[in-house]
């Protein structure tokens, strides 16, 4: 277990969960709302803590209701908040954000007017206590000082850096850290076409530094001081759940597997496989459990062609809908088109067997068990989302498929 101090942002995030991106200058229901812990050092540190480290935040949060929410979630996750900067003045920083339910992608709108940490504050933190610093590449004013000293004052302890915008004068720092995290949104807004450009362009900034360079499905390109950059793919996702936070869990798996003193190829590709796992679930919250997609939901010999069984499935937005259909499963959310209800939210849902619909409860709207399209009612047309299982032959036990 390594102390981790993390400096930099946290943000409330209101999530906004819809099933088709809006147009602009249009009108239209979210399907789900949350909100969370967001800002990129302040996920980093949701993910270290569940991956066995110690991490303190040094963030500023104002004293409104947003910052409350924040501390008990934050506090919930075991994140050590001494170190935060507090504001009188100024509201908590904000986060409204658009996730497409179709393909996981989120768009970001930021609200912020609180300053960022002060140098002063930062000096008076005893960093020497820390084993590894990160920070996010961003409060220039700070930042070029909060460097200076933690490269005087650590004798062994790694920094390393995220680099997700470019900022007037950002590149010149970089000679005082150890590690560069950056990606595609940097590539993109300094002009690189590709990561092996801009790694080639950081190394001349920092040859002492390993940079490390995530590319979102493509996986990653890293490479140590001096050396040529590398690739390490990652495994696309069909239907990703949700993208957010997962460059900042890339980041914090890499950390991890370097402070095990892992060899730099295999933290990159550590980096890559939490952030695929984390697309597969919503939130950043029990990323490492590994029975969350694969224990069964059900037995095979429980399910019939005469009754709906509704069971919980860890990782999906909703329950599933089992139900036989000529000696297949067929599994769909249960979550009705109409009205984004669950089929069984009056009733239990009823089996026509011999048209082979099932009912939701709410409207009467007969979907076809087949394919689950609605074939009468309020939602005709509308199809319920189908979801992939696979069946152990031998003990019957049903699984949401791996995506
Ligand atoms: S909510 Fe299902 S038919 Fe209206």
């Amino acid at each position: 277990m390594a102390r981790i101090l993390g400096i930099g942002n946290v943000v409330l995030d209101t999530q906004l969960f819809v099933n088709t991106f809006p147009i602009e200058d249009s009108e239209q229901r979210a399907e789900k709302r949350l909100f969370a812990i967001g800002g990129n050092v302040a996920n980093n540190l949701q993910v270290l803590q569940q991956l066995g480290h110690d991490c303190a935040l040094c963030a500023t949060l104002a004293t409104d209701n947003a910052a409350k929410r924040l501390k008990n979630a934050l506090e919930a996750r075991q994140i050590d908040l001494s170190h935060i900067q507090r504001f009188i003045q100024g509201s908590t920083p904000t986060s409204y954000v658009q996730i497409n339910n179709q393909n996981g992608s989120r768009t970001i709108v930021h609200f912020r007017d609180l300053p960022e940490v002060d140098f002063d504050h930062f000096a008076k933190i005893e960093i020497e206590a820390f084993d590894w610093l990160h920070f996010e590449g961003r409060n220039l004013e700070a930042l070029s000082g909060m460097l200076n000293i933690a490269k005087t004052f650590l004798s062994h302890q790694p920094i390393s850096i995220e680099l997700e915008k470019p900022r007037d004068g950002l590149e010149s720092l970089l000679t005082q850290v150890n590690v560069i995290f950056t990606g595609f949104a940097y590539a993109q807004a300094s002009g690189f076409q590709t990561a092996t450009d801009l790694i080639d362009h950081l190394q001349s900034c920092a040859p002492q530094a390993t940079i490390i360079c995530s590319w979102g499905s493509e996986g990653a390109w890293y490479a140590a001081p001096g050396a040529m950059p590398c690739h390490q793919a990652t495994q696309a996702l069909p239907k990703p759940v949700d993208t957010l936070g997962a460059g900042d869990t890339f980041i914090a798996a890499t950390v991890d597997a370097l402070i095990a003193q892992k060899p730099l190829a295999e933290a990159v590709s550590a980096g890559n496989q939490l952030a695929r796992r984390k697309c597969q679930q919503l939130g950043l919250d029990n990323l490492l459990d590994p029975l969350v997609t694969r224990k069964p939901i059900a037995n095979i010999k429980h399910i019939t062609n005469s009754r709906a069984t509704v069971v919980p499935a860890p990782g999906l937005q909703h329950k599933v809908v089992l139900i036989k259909h000529d000696n297949e499963v067929k599994a769909y959310l249960n979550n009705c088109p109409h009205q984004d209800v669950p089929l069984d939210e009056a009733y239990k849902i009823d089996i026509n067997p011999f048209e082979m619909t099932m009912k939701c409860s709410v409207h009467d709207a007969f979907f076809r068990i087949e394919d689950g399209v609605c074939v009468e009612g309020p939602c005709w047309r509308e199809e319920l989302t189908p979801v992939d299982l696979e069946i152990d032959p031998e003990t019957g036990a049903i699984y949401i498929a791996e995506q």
